[in-house]
Parts: C-alpha cells; structure tokens; sequence
C-alpha cells in the first residue's frame, strides 16, 4: 500500500499476518510533515510494530525523530559509554568492548510497565548484528486478549497488577539498587487496558508484572505465568530478523517483547541503540 502525502511518500508492506509492517521510502534523517507525522503514527496504531527500512541515524538524529512523537524517557540502569543521555545502547559487549556471551531483555516485558506512565513507544535501530538469529520477538496482547473465553475476560475485567523493578530484577537473578528502587517504586496497572486510539483491550502484563493487587502474591504470580503462556503462543508472536538499517518502532501498551539468544553471544555482538516514549496512565 503507498501513502501519499503533502510532500513525502511512503509504502506500507505488513510483516506477518499477526502484527508488524515495513514503512519503505523514508528518511528519517530528514523531519516528517505533519501530514506525514499522522500517517505514520495511524499506521503505527493499526500494525503495533513498524520496521523503517534503510535508516542510518547517529544517536541525536534518532532523539529527533522520535521526539517528533512525544517525550522520551531517561533509562532507569546506568548506561556506560552513552553520547546523548536520551539514548540506552542495548548490547551483549563486556566492559572490555567484547561480546561477553550474555544478552539482555530476554523475558517477555513491556518497557517501563513499572512507571505510572509506562512507555507508549520503543525504537530501536540495529548498529551491529549477529549474522543470524539474535531477533526481536512481539507478541500480540490485544490478539491472546481477544482469544480468552467469555468467562475469563470476565474473571480478568477488573484486576489490577502490581509492576515492580525490584522484583522483576530479584527474578532474574539480579539486585536493584536503593536508588533504583526510590525512583521505580511498585505501581499498579489494569490487566486490561483499553488502547485509546481504536478501543480495543489488551492484555497488559509482562516481566514486571509481579502479583495481582489485594490478592496473595502466590495467586497473582501463578495466573501471570498461566496468561503469558496463552499470549506469547506461536499464533500471537511475529520474531524480527534484523537487517542492518532497520529502525523499529513498537507499541509497548499491546505487545510484550524480548531479544532472542538463539545466536553465539560469546562471539558475536549485537549493539541496537533505543529511544523510549514516555506514555499516558493506564485506563
Ligand atoms: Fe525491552
């Protein structure tokens, strides 16, 4: 599908039947009209992820860009080597510049779910990638939400899910820092929201979904582990092979991602370089 606009043109080709779509014939080096502005962002709406094709942005064109769509987040962890501090690099290099074998972001989440106002939007733009494997995984949340029974969209209507940075890290294997904690202390969202733009309702949970609201941890944490394995089923996952030049940009109120390790991370690097978009409270 080609949009056609005031003064830029792009084309829409969807990426799988479950969720994504490559934006071809942009550069976003280069500001968006305004009418340009909406088209992508409707066409961000409707397909959850967009991969920009044959983009090649330093870190302060990629702010721009994305500013161009809201207010971007600081990173909550320390993030050596960074040149802009709106920018986090994402990578598996050990403190002596070398792939150290271990890769981050390999749990289903959903950016900054512990904020109040957890992330709207996530890009990322491969810098160096593996030769294969080394993907980023979506999985559907508005799509495992629509396959639940009756009874238990009903069961889930009113549930409220307690996010926490701290528990998250204690889960996987790590320790928040005092600091870390003071600023991401555990709030609690909907399981449900409701995506403002179209109306439809999505499952909001993931890696920092600790335990449901008012409820005894142990409940809570056994019907997360239960609904994420219903929602991160094949039918509702798209995996994202990396081409160098690719940007993503991905809806983080219906979707849960993750890296895939399925590649020799003592070997070879993968560096991606990530903005992050501040977004509304929960409904
Ligand atoms: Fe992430």
């Amino acid at each position: 599908m080609a949009v056609t606009l005031e003064r830029q043109t792009f084309t829409v080709e969807p990426l799988s039947p479950v969720l994504g779509a490559a934006i071809i014939g942009l550069d976003l080096r280069q500001p968006l009209d305004a009418s340009t502005q909406r088209a992508v962002y409707d066409t961000f709406v409707r397909y959850h992820v967009l991969c920009f094709r044959d983009q090649h942005l330093d870190q302060d064109q990629q702010v721009a860009f994305s500013e161009q769509f809201g207010t971007l987040e600081h990173h909550i962890a320390s993030n050596r080597g960074k040149i802009n501090p709106l920018v986090h690099i994402v990578s598996n290099l050990g403190a002596d510049g070398k792939p150290s074998g271990k890769v981050s972001s390999t749990r289903w989440h959903s950016d900054k779910s512990f904020r109040p106002q957890p992330s709207l939007a996530t890009l990322l733009h491969a810098q160096v990638m593996p030769p294969n494997g080394g993907e980023t995984c979506f999985a559907n949340m508005i799509a495992a939400y629509e396959a639940l029974p009756a009874a238990e969209k009903a069961e889930l209507a009113h549930v409220r899910v307690v996010h926490s940075w701290e528990i998250s890290r204690a889960r996987g294997g790590g320790k928040a820092t005092p600091e870390e904690i003071a600023d991401a202390p555990p709030m609690s969202h909907p399981l449900v929201r409701t995506i403002p733009e179209t109306g439809d309702k999505a499952l909001f949970m993931g890696e920092h979904a600790a335990y449901f609201e008012g409820q005894p941890e142990e409940v809570g944490r056994v019907r997360l582990e239960q609904l994420t394995a219903h929602a991160v089923e094949e039918r509702f996952v798209y995996r994202h092979q990396w081409t160098l030049g690719d940007l993503l940009m991905w809806d983080n109120r219906c979707l849960l991602h993750r890296a895939n390790t399925n590649f020799d991370a003592a070997r070879f690097p993968r560096v991606l370089q990530r903005t992050c978009l501040r977004g509304a409270a929960t409904a």
